[in-house]
């Protein structure tokens, strides 16, 4: 009968020179299986004389538990080494090009739009700004010249945040961190996200704005006139757009302008429809951007980026901007 130590022993040496998980299992039935070594050793037990019995069932317990014991560290030695060779061996090439899922991402309709109106400003010489979205009270809406009974506050439905600030409800208050920290002449403007407490199909929460301020020495209407249409042109991409200003009033501007177009009947509408705002820039508005209004004048407009894009494709319901729906994406 082979020795209890020496199986151990023997477990241990085979063990070693095993390297793969199938011998380790090869292994595991030479010893531990229905007909292995252990269970051989077992059934010796009833040939042992009865008072031999005990002390040998104990040894061979104990010598099936140290088998146990070392098929199952060895056993965790191969499947670590096997996870290191994979990670050795499966590290991943960065600079493979990727496989392609067969759909093609695209710009959203808005940054299309967005990109737009910045490129036809800039190369009109205009800088492009930001500001925070979240504003104070004073940048929002004392500085433009809306007092804090006015009634121009309660129409931008405001979403108030705690220690006085907001999120911004418009892009004008970009106007005022410019003046404060750049000298006239200059000509900028600020495109950025707007939020107003709305919502229905002409209304969204979170939506675009692009505004623009010009400031120079006998800067006049005509001026704002010339470079909106001028604007107005190119955007709509025509000649023949009609353009209607009319008298309005923002506290910001005096006096103050909507402009109207009438698209190229290509575009199937044929009624006025309003784009912007504008007007010469309120005196108040420039002492409060510390600009001396003796010396400096200039006009502000401000207008919805949604908007421009819905006229330019013929899109309805704003919402649709803002759904993710690829059958709409896809379109642009
Ligand atoms: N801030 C205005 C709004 O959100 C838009 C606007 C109108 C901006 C006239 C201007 C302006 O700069 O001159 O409704």
């Amino acid at each position: 009968m082979t020795n209890k130590k020496d199986l151990v022993a023997n477990v241990r040496t085979d063990l070693e020179k095993s390297v793969t998980l199938k011998e380790i299992e090869d292994l595991k039935v030479k010893y531990l299986g229905k007909k292995g070594a252990i269970t051989k050793l077992l059934k010796t037990l009833g040939s042992l004389p009865p008072d031999d019995r005990k002390q040998a069932g104990i040894e061979i317990h104990t010598a099936k538990s140290q088998i146990d014991v070392l098929f199952s560290r060895r056993l965790e030695d191969i499947t670590s080494n096997l996870i290191d060779e994979k990670i050795r061996k499966g590290t991943v090439d960065v600079t493979l090009p990727a496989r392609s899922s067969g759909l093609k991402g695209s710009s959203h309709p808005i940054q299309l739009t967005l990109e737009k109106i910045i490129d036809i400003f800039c190369r009109l010489g205009f800088e492009c700004q930001s500001g925070p979205e979240i504003e104070d009270e004073f940048h929002n809406f004392e500085a433009l010249n809306i007092s804090e009974h006015h009634p121009a506050r309660a129409m931008h439905d405001t979403f108030y945040l705690s220690n006085n600030k907001l999120l911004r409800t418009h892009t004008s208050p970009v106007q005022i961190r410019y003046m404060k920290t750049n000298t006239p002449p200059f000509a900028m403007i600020a495109p950025g996200k707007v939020y107003r407490c709305d919502y229905d199909q002409t209304h969204t929460p979170m939506f675009h704005q692009v505004e623009g301020l010009f400031i120079g020495e006998n800067t006049n209407l005509s001026n704002l006139k010339g470079l909106v249409a001028q604007f107005l042109k190119v955007y709509f991409n025509s000649c023949e757009l009609k353009m209607r200003f009319r008298p309005s009033y923002f506290p910001f501007t005096e006096p103050s302008l909507e402009i109207d177009i009438k698209l190229p009947s290509k575009y199937g509408v044929e009624s006025w429809l309003e784009v912007m705002g504008c007007g010469m820039v309120h005196p108040n508005v420039l002492k409060n951007g510390n600009i001396d209004p003796e010396k400096f004048s200039g006009f502000a407009f401000g207008m919805g980026v949604e908007r421009l894009c819905m006229l330019e494709h013929g899109i309805s319901d704003l919402r649709q901007f803002f759904t993710n729906d690829l059958n709409f994406l896809n379109q642009f």
